[in-house]
Parts: structure tokens; C-alpha cells; sequence
């Protein structure tokens, strides 16, 4: 029977361009695991959009002698043509800074409050002098008080991911005069964690399909205790806080920023004119997934549970398949020292479909991984052309020239053949069970596997031979062979839909199998913007085994991947180094 299933992935902020340890972290594991689904024959929604708020977002705004909004639209801009350009299939990417995004989250801050979860009080927090304002989150750095790192920001600290008040941090200094700030009295609203300690502990604790970090990670922190959070600030940039008298304060970026998931179902339903669609996603017992990366793990393993619950009435988090970091060439990816390669650079001189692999086959799921060039060089050249790309090649070729670019009939099958073909057929179990634990790495090496596997049993047939000595056991081969990469096609459909859509096309089919994301404009009363929305395929695949029939005709031959010169590999490197 059809599921539904949420994917929620996290809300990048738009303060920059998007790099390949974004995309490894949160971006690509989502879109394998909700193309799959949609193969199952399950239902799935895609959400997520541009977190436009936040210390991120006016930094950069500040270092340009621009406006916040100028920087996100740029950067949501470019952020949303990149996703589409590489396949991320989205059935919504909006943003935060829309009017149904504002009344969402404040709807939810006024419930919490009527609901006795939020208080308000006085606190102490930092206010710069020279500079003549408070200093929150990214404003104030300074040494990690848990693990001593000396670049802590005043939200969470990068190297330890604590997150923590801003009070906390040793020899505390302004991010832009590197003055010490002074301490003052100001007065905010607070989250009330403590009330939802013993729920948290609870429900986690049950969670024993969660990876092991993400669970571990969470029950430290639980059992550490909770306190109350401020979940207001003094700021300009962000939603205003819906209580009389505290308008000229923002709500909490994070407190906010996750409501978008609910926000983004809602006007999701919206734009399908069934308004009241997002009920069937957050009231009715269905899974949801939150795909994101370690940093942003306590924020949706404690925060938004605790907001959920608070709240009442609204689903839970399923799993949380949290990813560990990517390097690059053995470095933290860098914003700040341009140590990074960019998602707008790579797509101007590479097909998505390589990185889309090579991020895959070396995902950082329980570990840290690293990006390197040269691995992508033989990622590409020596598994994708050589390996899958080969054998699309010969197949196909040796149908042309001897077939009469038909699919051959074919005699009786031996062992060999039936062997093959039941190999594949076990590989959807294998590889979507894979998939369903979000084992993303696990499941593409089972997919390789199957093509070497194939291959070998074209080799170990050698038709060339068989078509001069015996035509209708190459024939049999041959079908085989069409049926097993017919298969392979939908096997890599989630991994690589690009390639397995070309390849859909040589095999004589036609529609779009791919699905295709399309930029669209949101319009509100007062308000629009560019938002993403994946148009569904025309020819709805399925998760199971090849039909292809004797006698179709294919077409065209055209080479699924392109072999890359290893000068690449200086290039880019020198590229990273002049960056740097
Ligand atoms: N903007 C945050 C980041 O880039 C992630 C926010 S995820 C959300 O790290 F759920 F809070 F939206
Ligand atoms: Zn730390």
C-alpha cells in the first residue's frame, strides 16, 4: 500500500554560495531517498527553502554596505537555479521571508506562550560599546567554554557542536571591532526546555532506528539538563515578536526556522489549491525524515521536538539521518578563507551526474569523508565510464551493429542468463532496503556491484564469438543484457536520474522519467518570490525489474558519461590554491 512519506531537509541560509559540503551533508541524501520513494510508489513530500534570517545573513549584508534582503534574493537565486541544474527534486524550496511563513511561526510563538512554554525575563547579555548595539549569535566570538576552541561563535560552537548562550563564551569579543563587549540587562522571551526534558528522554530513547551519533549526540545533551533558551532578540532583521509592546524585537532565527518545514507544507498545499492538504502530513501517523548535518543536530532532536510537543497535535520526527562533515583535500571546507569548491563553479564545467556519484559512493554518513579531485577524476573515469558507461557501450553497440537496433528475441535461457536476470532482480530488494535505512553509500556500491557483476557475465558470454558459431544464443545474451541494464537504469534512477533518463531514451522509450524542477514565482498579497517546484515525470517508473520488449527499436547512441583528462585534476587544484 502507498506511504506517505515527509523528507524535510534543512533550510540553508543564504548568506553565501552553496558548497559541495552542503550539498554532501543535506542536500543530495534527501533527493536519493524521495526519488526512490516516488519509485515504491509511495507518496513523498519535499520540502524546504532559504533560511533568510539570522547573524549569517546581516554579517555578510554589513560587510557589503548592503541590504539583508538584497544579499538573500541573490543568493536564493543562485542557490534555487543550482538545485535545479542538479537534479534536487523539491516539490517546494521557498523561503523563510514570505507573509504565510511569518504567521506560521508566529502562530506558534503565541501558542507556546498561551500554553505556559514560553516565559519572559530579564537577562544579561552583550552589548558592544563602540559599535552601539547588542551582540548576539554571530555577533560575539570567543573560547568555546566546553572544549576550548578559541573561535567559538556566540550560538554553537563549530568544533565541539554545543550549542550555548553567547554568556558563556571565554574572553568574549565584538565580530566586527574586536572590543570586549559589556554586559547589560535586557528583557526576552524564553523557551521553557526544561518542562520537556523527561518527554525528550522518553521519546528518544525509544528511537532505536536513529544512527547511532545522532541518538548519542542527543541523550548527552538530555542528560546534561535542560534550561530555558531565549528565543527573542534584539534585532532589526527577522519576524517580529507578536506580543504588544515587544514589535521592535525578533523572534530567534532557529526558533523560527524550523517552523518552515511546517510553513513550506502549508503553502505547499496551498499552491495545489487544497489548502487543507498539510493536515494528512503533520496530524496523520506518517514518517518523517529530516535529513541535515551534524551542526544542526540538537536543533532538531530537542528544539523542534520540544516545539512539537509544546504544540500539540503535530507529528514528531520519524529519523533524523544526521551526516557527518566533508573535507576537502584533507581541509574543513572554509567560507571565510575560500577553501571550498562551489556549487556554481562546478555545474559551469562539470555534469551533475559525476559529482552526484562521487558524493554518494564517499558519503560522510558515519565518518567524516573527503573530497578530493583526484578521486573524482577516477570516480568518474574509472567506475562511471569505465564500469557503468562501458557497459551500456558495448551492449548497445553490438545491438546496433548485429541486431538491427531492435532488442533481439531470444531462445531458451541457460543457467548463466536466469542467474544474471535473477541477480538484478534481487538487487531491488537489496538496494532499496539500503535506501529505506538511508544507507545512501551501502546502497550505490550495491547498485556497481551489479554493473561489474553484468560486465562479467557479457565477458564470460562472449557473443562475439556465439554470433558467427550460434546467432540465437547471442541473441539471448543480448536480450539479457538489454533487460539487465534497462534495470540498471531504474536502479541508478534515484542516484544518477540525468544518465539513467538518457539512457531511458537509447533504449526506444520515450517520455521523462526524470522528473524536472522548474522556477516559479510565489505571489502573496504584498510579497513574491522565486520558488522551486519539481514537476513530477510524465511516465511514472516503477521500482522493479525491466519488461523491455523483443522488437523495440532503440535509438540513438550517445555516451552516458565523458571521460575527463587527469589535467583536470592540477586545474582544479591550482583553481583551489588561488582561491585560498
Ligand atoms: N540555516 C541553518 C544552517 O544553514 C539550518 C536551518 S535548518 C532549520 O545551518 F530547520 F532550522 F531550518
Ligand atoms: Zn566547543
Amino acid at each position: 500500500m502507498a506511504e506517505k512519506i515527509a523528507v524535510f531537509v534543512a533550510w540553508p541560509y543564504v548568506s553565501g554560495s552553496c558548497h559541495l559540503g552542503h550539498i554532501a551533508g543535506a542536500y543530495l541524501p534527501p533527493d536519493i531517498f524521495a526519488r526512490y520513494h516516488r519509485l515504491k510508489g509511495n507518496e513523498v513530500l519535499m520540502v524546504s527553502g532559504s533560511d533568510t534570517h539570522g547573524t549569517p545573513i546581516t554579517v555578510r549584508a554589513e560587510q557589503e554596505g548592503v541590504l539583508p534582503k538584497q544579499i538573500v534574493e541573490r543568493y536564493h537565486n543562485e542557490l534555487i537555479s543550482c538545485f535545479a541544474q542538479l537534479g534536487l527534486s523539491f516539490d517546494l524550496f521557498t523561503y523563510t521571508d514570505t507573509e504565510n511563513h511569518y504567521r506560521v511561526a508566529q502562530d506558534m510563538f503565541l501558542k507556546l506562550l498561551n500554553q505556559g512554554h514560553i516565559y519572559k525575563k530579564e537577562m544579561e547579555t552583550f552589548y558592544c560599546q563602540r559599535c552601539g548595539r547588542f551582540l548576539s549569535d554571530r555577533y560575539v566570538e570567543g573560547i568555546c567554554p566546553y572544549c576550548d576552541f578559541p573561535e567559538a561563535r556566540g550560538d554553537q560552537c563549530d568544533n565541539c557542536g554545543k550549542p550555548f548562550d553567547a554568556l558563556k563564551l571565554i574572553e568574549p569579543r565584538c565580530r566586527f571591532c574586536h572590543n570586549r563587549p559589556a554586559v547589560r540587562q535586557t528583557e526576552h522571551f524564553f523557551l521553557d526546555l526544561s518542562q520537556f526534558q523527561q518527554p525528550l528522554l522518553d521519546w528518544v530513547s525509544k528511537q532505536k532506528h536513529w544512527r547511532p551519533n545522532v541518538a548519542n549526540f542527543t541523550l548527552n545533551l538530555l542528560k546534561e539538563g535542560l534550561r530555558g533558551r531565549p528565543i527573542t532578540r534584539d534585532i532589526d532583521w527577522g519576524i517580529p515578536v507578536p506580543v504588544e509592546g515587544y514589535e521592535h524585537k525578533r523572534i530567534y532565527v532557529w526558533f523560527e526556522a524550523v517552523i518552515g518545514y511546517l510553513s513550506a507544507t502549508i503553502e505547499w498545499a496551498q499552491n495545489n489549491g487544497q489548502p487543507g492538504n498539510w493536515t494528512e502530513w503533520w496530524q496523520k501517523p506518517i514518517r518523517s525524515y529530516y535529513f541535515i548535518a551534524k551542526d544542526n543536530i540538537p536543533f532538531h532532536t530537542i528544539i523542534w521536538p520540544a516545539m512539537l510537543m509544546g504544540h500539540g497535535d503535530l507529528n514528531l520526527p520519524y529519523d533524523v539521518p544526521a551526516n557527518e562533515y566533508l573535507t576537502l583535500e584533507g581541509q574543513k571546507f572554509s567560507t571565510s578563507r575560500n577553501w571550498a569548491v562551489w556549487l556554481p563553479d562546478y555545474l559551469s564545467r562539470y555534469a551533475p551526474d559525476p559529482l552526484r556519484y562521487s558524493l554518494t559512493i564517499n558519503a560522510p554518513e558515519s565518518r567524516d569523508t573527503d573530497f578530493a579531485w583526484k578521486e573524482f577524476w577516477f570516480h568518474n573515469n574509472n567506475e562511471l565510464v569505465a564500469t557503468w558507461g562501458n557497459l551500456v557501450h558495448r551492449i548497445l553497440t553490438f545491438t546496433y551493429k548485429n541486431f538491427d537496433r531492435q532488442v533481439p528475441t531470444p531462445g531458451k535461457l541457460d543457467e548463466a542468463d536466469w542467474t544474471m536476470l535473477a541477480k538484478i532482480e534481487e538487487g531491488f530488494g537489496v538496494v532499496g532496503q539500503l535506501i529505506e535505512q538511508c544507507r545512501f553509500k551501502a546502497a550505490l556500491s550495491a547498485v556497481m556491484k551489479l554493473t561489474a557483476e553484468a560486465n562479467r557475465y557479457f565477458d564470460s558470454k562472449t557473443p562475439w564469438v556465439t554470433i558467427k558459431a550460434n546467432p540465437q544464443t547471442a541473441a539471448t545474451t543480448l536480450f539479457v543484457c538489454l533487460r539487465v541494464i534497462d534495470s540498471l537504469k531504474t536502479l541508478f534512477l534515484p542516484f544518477l536520474p540525468f544518465s539513467s533518463q538518457a539512457l531511458h531514451q537509447m533504449l526506444g522509450y520515450n517520455g521523462d522519467i526524470a522528473g524536472e524542477s522548474e522556477i516559479k514565482t510565489f505571489q502573496e498579497k504584498e510579497r513574491s518570490h522565486q520558488v522551486l517546484v519539481w514537476k513530477k515525470p510524465q511516465r511514472e517508473l516503477s521500482w522493479s525489474s525491466s519488461q523491455l520488449p523483443s522488437g523495440q527499436q532503440l535509438s540513438k547512441l550517445r555516451p552516458l558519461f565523458r571521460k575527463l583528462d587527469e589535467s583536470v585534476v592540477e586545474e582544479e587544484m591550482a583553481h583551489l590554491e588561488k582561491g585560498n
